[in-house]
Parts: structure tokens; sequence; C-alpha cells
């Protein structure tokens, strides 16, 4: 059985010593995601992903993060939310572990960050997508997103980057 929910502190270590574990492999398609996709330096992402990192982060009002679960133990991917303003709640990063995609677990994800938001009484939710990341920006499309705003910036770790922001504007139904 799969189930989506808030992580746990335990939950969240586990899920930082999986990213990590994930990372020292090159050839994962969360090294690839995240570190050679927008050059962005190893070190970086280490320090993004550590234990630290991720506690402070769940510990914060603003940020939740969720984790899919299958059998209440094995991650099979997760999302991490940050409030941006009072109305308006940034979806930070949404990832299913390449081995379980394409199963709805990342609609599953979204649907549990909908729901809390609706709940909240949050009125729209933004995803920023590269450009040229084709399978996101898919997703985010096949689930009601938007594209409203396209900017290229300079990443913090130098690089230009072109970011797609999509929003999807939540009915308090
Ligand atoms: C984007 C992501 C979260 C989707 O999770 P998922 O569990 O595979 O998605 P779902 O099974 O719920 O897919 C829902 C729909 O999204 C679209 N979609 C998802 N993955 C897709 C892909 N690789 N190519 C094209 N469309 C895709 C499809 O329309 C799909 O419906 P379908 O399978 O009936 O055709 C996942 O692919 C992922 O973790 N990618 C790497 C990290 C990433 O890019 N995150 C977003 C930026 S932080």
């Amino acid at each position: 059985m799969i189930t989506v929910s808030e992580a746990t502190k335990s939950g969240v270590r586990a899920l930082s010593r999986k990213l990590l574990k994930l990372l020292e492999d090159k050839s994962s398609q969360i090294y690839q995601d995240n570190v050679a996709k927008f050059g962005i330096p190893k070190e970086y992402v280490k320090k993004a992903f550590s234990e630290k990192t991720l506690l402070e982060a769940a510990a914060s009002a603003k940020t939740t993060i969720y984790l899919a679960l299958e059998n209440r133990c094995e991650i099979l991917g997760f999302a991490q939310t940050i409030q941006r303003e009072a109305d308006t709640t940034e979806l930070d990063r949404i990832v299913v572990f390449p081995e379980y995609a394409r199963k709805g677990i990342g609609t599953q994800l979204l649907a549990k960050v909908v729901k809390d938001e609706k709940r909240k009484g949050t009125k729209a939710i933004i995803v920023n997508a590269g450009k040229g990341e084709t399978h996101a920006r898919r997703f985010y499309e096949k689930n009601s997103f938007a594209a409203v705003k396209e900017v290229t910036m300079e990443a913090p770790w130098g690089n230009k980057i072109t970011l797609v922001t999509y929003q999807l504007q939540l009915n308090s139904d």
C-alpha cells in the first residue's frame, strides 16, 4: 500500500540518507537531475540534501516535507513545499525515484499537497521547472498547472538557467 504523509523526523533522516547515497552514483537519475543538468556543484546539492538542512527545513513553520511510502517503510518519492506569501505556496521539489515512476505516485504526492493547501486557505501553488525539463513540465501540465512566466536568471552557482513558472489556482471546494 502506498501512503503519502508529512515526514516524521526519522523519515527526514531516512530521506537524507537515501538522497546522499544516490548522489554518490554519477549514473543515478538524482545525480543527473540535480548535479549534471544545471551544472550545480555536487557540494551544493550534498548540503541541500544533508540531514541538517532537511531537518531544519522540516522544523520551519513555512516548509513541509511529504514522503510517499510503501508499506510505511520504503521511500518511493517526496515533495517539499514552502509557503511564500499568505495565499501562495511554492512546490519547491517533487521527486519520484525512477524505479517507481509513471505509477501515479507523483500525482498522489501532489494530491496530498493540494488537499493540505486548500485546507489552509491557500489560493495558488506555484512551481518552477527548467525550460528543458520536459518530463516535469508534462507532469505539471497533466495536473492542471498553467505556465505563467518565463525567466532567465543566473543561478547561485553561476550558470544561466531558464525557468518556467507554473501555477495551479485552488478553488475552495
Ligand atoms: C516529475 C515526476 C515527479 C513525476 O512523477 P511520477 O510518479 O512519475 O508521475 P505520475 O505517474 O503521477 O504521472 C502523471 C502524468 O504526468 C505525465 N508524466 C509523468 N512523467 C512523465 C514523463 N517521464 N514523460 C512524459 N510525461 C510524464 C504523464 O502525463 C503522466 O500520466 P500518464 O502516466 O498517465 O501518461 C517524476 O518524473 C520525477 O521525479 N522526475 C524527476 C524529478 C523532477 O523532475 N522533479 C520536478 C522538478 S523538482
